[in-house]
């Protein structure tokens, strides 16, 4: 099974569109240490001819662009694309807006919990993807799927799961409480396995916490995808970015008792992979003591093109 990072970036990507903060500032100016990088999809194969998309950024276009495998067959018919199938992790701008990039009458799946499917299906700009062409399946959580493309199976069997979060931040209703309204579905994990081999692989791009649930489950396993947003709750508030910490934006820190870095330190797998990590965030700058803080504790910090085969 082959594993293509589209982008590594959170909401905002590297530079942010209106950012001026150092990170942006220098990824902006080609700084030797800062690299660009796009909202976060990975893409996966396993034959290398046909891919399945976790989730749709609104970098998709670009992604497409700079990715040689999600080109359209050379050999193949004057409109084709190797896309078979898109599966949401929840409803976020960064994760859900790439579909609308996907119309011009490609034929493909869409997978996504209840909740999120509601939200597609009740903002009628997604009604560009032709249903005749593009259908959307709801999925069971904890119930795996075999994931098809409109010509048949990918190979892949996904099975959805619950992970702490929040509902999108566009859906959060103030009037429910300090939840905002959230359900479970609102953001999910994703357990890939290759059916033919059982290898198998976690992505959860967006975690609030780890519950005793979701330990249990990623403990021991070959590969994992992680929430990396934050290194600090409080470093969009530390550097004037925006009133919120990680607590509030659904999203656990990578430092501190609390954080990743401890909490899946003891949990044996194998390799651990940092995703979503926001213009904020100091592993971004190649050279930082924060890097090599995340590096000396064993996981990566993705980048935009990182390849990875299990
Ligand atoms: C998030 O990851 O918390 C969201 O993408 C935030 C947003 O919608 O800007
Ligand atoms: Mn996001």
């Amino acid at each position: 099974m082959k594993i293509k990072v589209l982008g590594s970036g959170a909401g905002g990507g590297l530079p942010q569109w209106n950012c001026n903060a150092s990170n942006s500032k220098d990824a902006r100016n080609g700084h030797q240490f800062v690299a660009p990088r796009s909202q976060s999809s990975i893409a996966i194969s396993t034959n290398e001819k046909d891919w399945v998309l976790l989730n749709a950024s609104p970098d998709i276009r670009q992604q497409i662009f700079d990715t040689k495998e999600l080109h359209p067959h050379e050999d193949g018919p004057v409109r084709n694309s190797p896309i078979q199938a898109v599966i949401l992790t929840n409803g976020d701008v960064d994760h859900v807006t790439g579909l609308l990039c996907l119309r011009e009458g490609h034929a493909f799946n869409i997978y996504a919990s209840n909740r999120v499917m509601e939200t597609l299906n009740a903002n009628s700009i997604f009604n560009v993807l032709n249903e005749e062409k593009v259908k959307r399946h709801i999925t069971t959580l904890n119930t795996p799927f075999e994931v098809n493309g409109p010509s048949g199976p990918t190979g892949l069997q996904v099975t959805p799961f619950p992970v702490p979060g929040k509902v999108a931040l566009y859906l959060e209703d103030n009037a429910q409480g300090e939840n905002f309204g959230t359900q479970e579905g609102d953001t999910i994990g994703l357990e890939v396995k290759e059916t033919a081999t059982g290898q198998c692989f976690y992505y959860i791009p967006g975690c609030a916490a780890l519950d005793e649930a979701l330990k249990a489950r990623i403990t021991g396993t070959d590969l994992i995808f992680f929430d990396g947003t934050l290194y600090t709750n409080n470093e969009m508030l530390d550097q004037g970015l925006l009133p919120k910490t990680g607590d509030r934006m659904g999203h656990m820190n990578m430092s501190g008792e609390d954080g990743s870095l401890a909490l899946l330190q003891d949990l044996n797998i194998k390799q651990k992979v940092y995703i979503h990590i926001n213009n904020s965030n100091p592993v971004l700058r190649d050279n930082s003591d924060e890097r090599k803080i995340v590096e000396q504790a064993g996981w990566q910090v993705s980048y935009d093109g990182m390849e990875i085969t299990l």
